[in-house]
């Protein structure tokens, strides 16, 4: 049995260990720290609390870290790290070189999971492509590997843009109801919608543009309300908020990056 243990408790780490319970992993193979949501879900379902950060390194193979980003470097330091371990970060920004220095001999790796990994949905990112995580990250959706840092960087601003999908679809809602629809309906058609689109586009071979053009007919209601997002500069605002969230990310200017 391999034990995954939890360090940092909160929002992130509860959807994951939701979807862990949800996929069949049992409860006993995992252990949780103190802090946060931790006693709670221990409680609920029954899932070990490590007495503190040492006591759960020492219980666990693979330590899957969620606390903020801030915190993250600090909370894995001098917690006796030993060799054929495997720290997973999920902390947006830390750096492996940063993780590694603080974790070593342990190995460590980088993901990001979408909260949707609760019901088994995540797109989850990872780099390096660790052999031994891949039975665990397959339980929480699609595992999509990088070949680099600077691409896993790149591939981060995907968990904002999971975010905003969430407020386009909360606008469509908003819409739909204000023009009389009941609000349940309002709500699915709205999710449904993104739901179709990305099936589409994940699920069928085609290229996006032929998709997109199979839809877009002339004079049709798709191309009528796109040609008022292109006159407002909605690619434009987007693409603006894409190199906002990466600069964020790796604390480099988009001319500093591709120097
Ligand atoms: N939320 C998301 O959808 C999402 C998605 C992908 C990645 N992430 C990443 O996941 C990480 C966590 O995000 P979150 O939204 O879950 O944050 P959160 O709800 O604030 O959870 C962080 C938890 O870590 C605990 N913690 C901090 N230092 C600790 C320590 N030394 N030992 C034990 N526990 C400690 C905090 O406890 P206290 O409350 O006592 O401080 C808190 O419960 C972030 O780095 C973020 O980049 C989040």
């Amino acid at each position: 049995m391999t034990r995954i243990g939890f360090l940092g408790v909160g929002h992130l780490a509860e959807e994951m260990i939701t979807g862990l319970l949800r996929s069949g992993l049992p409860a006993g193979e995992m252990i949780l720290s103190r802090r946060g949501h931790g006693p709670e879900l221990a409680e609920r379902h029954g899932i070990a609390l490590a007495t503190d950060n040492g006591a759960l390194v020492a219980a666990a193979e693979i330590v899957l870290l969620a606390t903020r980003p801030a915190d993250a470097v600090a909370a894995v330091t001098g917690l006796g790290w030993r060799t054929g371990q495997i720290l997973v970060s999920a902390c947006a920004g830390v750096s492996l070189t940063e993780l590694r220095a603080a974790v070593r001999p342990a190995g460590v790796a980088r993901i990001m999971p979408l909260t949707a990994a609760s019901i088994g949905a995540s797109p989850t990112t990872v780099y390096p492509d660790l052999p031994a995580l891949r039975p665990l990250l397959a339980r929480l959706g699609a595992v999509i590997p990088l070949a680099d840092e600077t691409g896993f960087e790149t591939a981060t601003v995907s968990a904002a843009i999971y975010g905003w999908a969430q407020v386009l679809i909360g606008l469509g809602r908003d819409w739909s109801l204000a023009h009389g629809l009941a609000p349940e309906t309002a709500r699915q058609l709205a999710a449904e919608t993104f739901v179709a689109a990305g099936r589409m586009i994940a699920e069928r071979p085609e290229p996006v543009e032929t998709l997109l053009q199979s839809l877009a007919t002339p004079g049709g209601i798709t191309e009528c309300g796109l040609q008022v997002l292109e006159a407002r500069n909605v690619e434009a605002s987007w693409t603006a908020a894409c190199e906002a969230v990466l600069e964020k990310l790796t604390g480099a200017a988009p001319a500093a990056r591709s120097a």
